[in-house]
């Protein structure tokens, strides 16, 4: 479900080839299809049309102002975890009201900030921020609206990392704790403190999550309105999945399935339940590929290397979580476009190859033991599903610029990040 095919056996962003898209903007550099982004926002607001939910991109997954702006043109909220995204979120025209605010460690200074920018929820991760927010408040005579970050202890079963909804995590405030907290700050003067949010992991690849959380949120919910506190805001976080392997992940409507007839009936009448939703990576993931040259090609014992321009540094990823993204060439011919994204595809030809970077470190790869066509110096690969935690986890490690980034729509291509220089490389230091 993207926009990235091969057409006479060369790859295609939308309707443009991807070599053109290297030439425009140099290598590495990241390429993103504006009707894909399109598709999957739509996707989503449609699977969940039933309850009307408020869509706010996560803006850490893919934080371009362009992509920012697309979105927003879309009807799209933000979900921001700091002062810096908070700013683009704005700057990219996000309306205030949409912008929902999470993150254990929130400083005074972005406290200030969003209570000066009357955004539309602060997503509360302890006791001791909600009483810091609340002085804040005062100090700066705002009020404002906030949900309770609940760690529902359920296993998301993805990687340790990237699990948030585990006691132990140091997201939320456990369940137990929950209803307490409300009693004790749930009358605040300066901040309403009406909403539950969840957040549980990323990526989640099977609903039943989602279920086990949602459930314990509403029972947590019904036992908050026997103490007479009405909760008027359920945020479910994000996690819903992309596809790294084609097929891999459930589809919109098949969270929606699981999610929505526990809601529904809440979210209509006098006074429905507002349900927020934070979808990054199902959004960007598959909206955007890593564009790499490979500079070397050499052997090692046993071993082929490609070396390319691209490393740990342009796709933090796979050295990271040891994830899986699929690489294959951008001109591999008729007779070699890869009929899936796989780990392993049966096709005549193939080369065991190790696609690795630039740097000066052995966990410095893209793809570990693949079988690829022949690749050689020269050569384009496309780094599949990038666009979600590609750019925002870049990193200037061996004084390498960050990649450009480049928008797709249609048969046109805009740079939107031009590639840094040296000189943007040394801004920041003095003498
Ligand atoms: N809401 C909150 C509160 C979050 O912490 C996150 C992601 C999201 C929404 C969006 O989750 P998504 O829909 O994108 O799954 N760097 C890791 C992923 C870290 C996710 C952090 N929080 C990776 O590359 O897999």
């Amino acid at each position: 479900m993207d926009e990235f095919r091969y057409q006479h056996g060369v790859l295609h962003c939308e309707a443009v080839p991807a070599a053109d898209l290297a030439r425009l903007a140099g290598t590495p550099c990241y390429v993103y299809s504006q009707s894909t982004l399109t598709q999957h926002f739509e996707r989503l607001r449609d699977a969940f049309a039933p309850l009307s939910p408020l869509l706010c991109y996560s803006v850490k997954c893919c934080s371009n102002l362009a992509i920012l702006r697309h979105l927003v043109s879309l009807g799209s909220g933000m979900d921001v975890v700091s002062g810096g995204e908070l700013q683009r979120a704005r700057l990219a025209g996000c309306d205030p009201a949409k912008i929902v605010y999470a993150g254990v460690g929130k400083s005074d200074e972005e406290i200030r900030l969003a209570l000066t920018e009357r955004i539309g929820l602060f997503n509360i991760e302890s006791e001791m921020e909600f009483e810091n927010l609340s002085r804040i408040a005062k100090e700066m005579g705002l009020k404002t609206s906030a949900a309770l970050r609940v760690n529902p202890d359920v296993d998301p079963k993805t990687h340790r990392y990237t699990t948030t909804g585990k006691r132990e995590s140091k997201f939320g405030v456990d369940l137990e704790r929950a209803e307490a907290f409300f009693a004790k700050y749930g009358h605040d003067p300066m901040v309403s403190l009406r909403g539950i949010h969840l957040h549980i992991g990323s990526p989640v690849y099977s609903t039943a999550p989602y279920l086990e959380s949602v459930e314990k949120a509403l029972r947590l919910m019904d036992a908050l309105a026997e103490r007479g506190i009405t909760i008027t805001t359920l945020d479910l976080g994000g996690g819903f999945g992309a596809d790294y392997e084609s097929d891999q992940s459930p589809l919109a409507i098949d969270y929606a399935q699981t999610i929505v007839p526990l809601l529904a009936g809440r979210c209509t009448g006098s006074s429905p339940l507002r349900v927020i939703l934070e979808p990054g990576r199902t959004i960007a993931a598959n909206a955007g590929i890593l564009l790499t040259r490979v500079e070397y090609v050499k052997q090692s014992g046993d071993r082929t290397f490609a070396i390319c321009d691209a490393g740990m540094h342009s796709l933090l990823r796979p050295s990271h979580y040891g994830a899986f993204h699929f690489v294959w060439p951008v001109a591999p011919g008729e007779s070699m476009v890869p009929p899936r994204r796989a780990r392993e595809l049966v096709m005549p030809g193939l080369v065991r190859t190790e696609v690795v970077g630039p740097l000066c470190e052995t966990g410095d790869f893209l793809a570990e033991d693949r079988l690829l066509p022949t690749v050689a110096r020269g050569d384009l690969l496309a780094v599949y599903t990038a666009g979600a935690y590609g750019m925002t986890m870049a990193s200037r490690y061996n004084s390498h610029p960050l990649p450009a980034e480049v928008l797709v729509n249609g048969t046109t291509a805009t740079i939107i990040r031009r590639r840094e220089s040296f000189a943007d490389l040394i801004a920041h230091e003095v003498s």
